[in-house]
């Protein structure tokens, strides 16, 4: 049985992204191999697997950044919202608009605080003060960094500490009102403090979005995600709600990983 067939979805849950035998190539070395599963709406979904195994592959595929990469061929399906996203008339800028992306280190622009959430409404069109003081303001509550910044909204975004930037790319993200958020390692450069912090984020968020999140941390997984899928050298080998993944794996590549009998 398929990870994706001995995956039990409800019928009242809607997956937003599906991929179908999804197969990807750095020039003649496979790197994806007919990865098959569903993410599903407001929920989150991990990626956990050892170093090398695809998961930064996979979720790169999500919102196309794997077409900045040269040599890269990628074959099968990824439907968003029922359209298939490699379709090459598919508009991939509206894409990026729809499906943000969240990396390991915080990459904050180098610009004010203020200035990297108005950034990309401003670039959508929206040039009104008033309107645009208002995005920001909303989207560092959501970020939950408002209470930390609110008076200091002109100094340099750069002067924050980690797990603050890496809240206000959070912050960012949610500018311009996206309906997925993918997340490479968002907590590998931070203390437990901030990775706490966004671990209560995250749950927080999913009431209004969907979120993917590759983790090197099994208890991360475990403790924040309602799926998970264990990639291992390019092919999803299991991929189910967290608690069975977890509890009860069905492949025994699964259980040897989670319980640190592997290699
Ligand atoms: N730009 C690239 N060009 C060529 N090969 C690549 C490229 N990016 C990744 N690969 C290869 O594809 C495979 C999967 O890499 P990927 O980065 O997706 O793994 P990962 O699971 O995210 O690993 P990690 O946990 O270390 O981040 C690896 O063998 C890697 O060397
Ligand atoms: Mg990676």
């Amino acid at each position: 049985m398929s990870a994706i067939e001995s995956l039990k979805i409800g019928k009242e849950l809607m997956s937003l992204i599906n991929t179908n035998d999804l197969c990807l190539w750095y020039d003649d070395k496979q790197a994806l191999f007919d990865v098959s599963f569903k993410v599903i709406k407001n929920k989150i979904t991990a990626l956990i697997g050892p170093s090398g195994c695809g998961k930064s592959t996979l979720i790169r595929c999500f919102n196309r950044m794997n077409d900045v990469i040269d040599n890269v061929k990628i074959s099968g399906e990824i439907q968003f919202k029922g359209k298939n996203i490699l379709d090459r008339h598919y508009e991939v800028t509206s894409l990026r608009k729809r499906v943000g992306m969240i990396f390991q280190k915080p990459n904050p622009f180098p610009m004010s605080i203020y200035d990297n959430i108005a950034y990309g409404p401003r670039i959508h069109g929206i040039k009104k003060r008033q309107e645009l003081d208002k995005i920001v303001e909303r989207c560092l509550k959501l970020g939950v960094i408002w209470d930390e910044v609110k008076d200091r909204l002109k100094d340099s975004a750069l002067g924050l500490s980690g797990g603050q930037q890496q809240r206000l790319c959070i912050a960012r993200a949610l500018s311009i009102e996206p309906e997925v958020i993918l997340m490479d390692e968002p907590t590998s450069s931070l203390d437990p403090i901030a990775t706490a912090k966004i671990e209560e984020l995250l749950l927080e968020l999913k009431k209004n979005y969907t979120i993917v999140i590759v983790t090197h941390n099994m208890q991360q997984a475990a403790r924040i995600s309602d799926y998970t899928g264990f990639m291992y050298l390019g092919k999803m080998i299991e991929f189910a709600k967290t608690p069975q993944l977890f509890e009860n794996p069905q492949e025994d590549l699964t259980e040897r990983y989670i319980t640190g009998r592997f290699g």
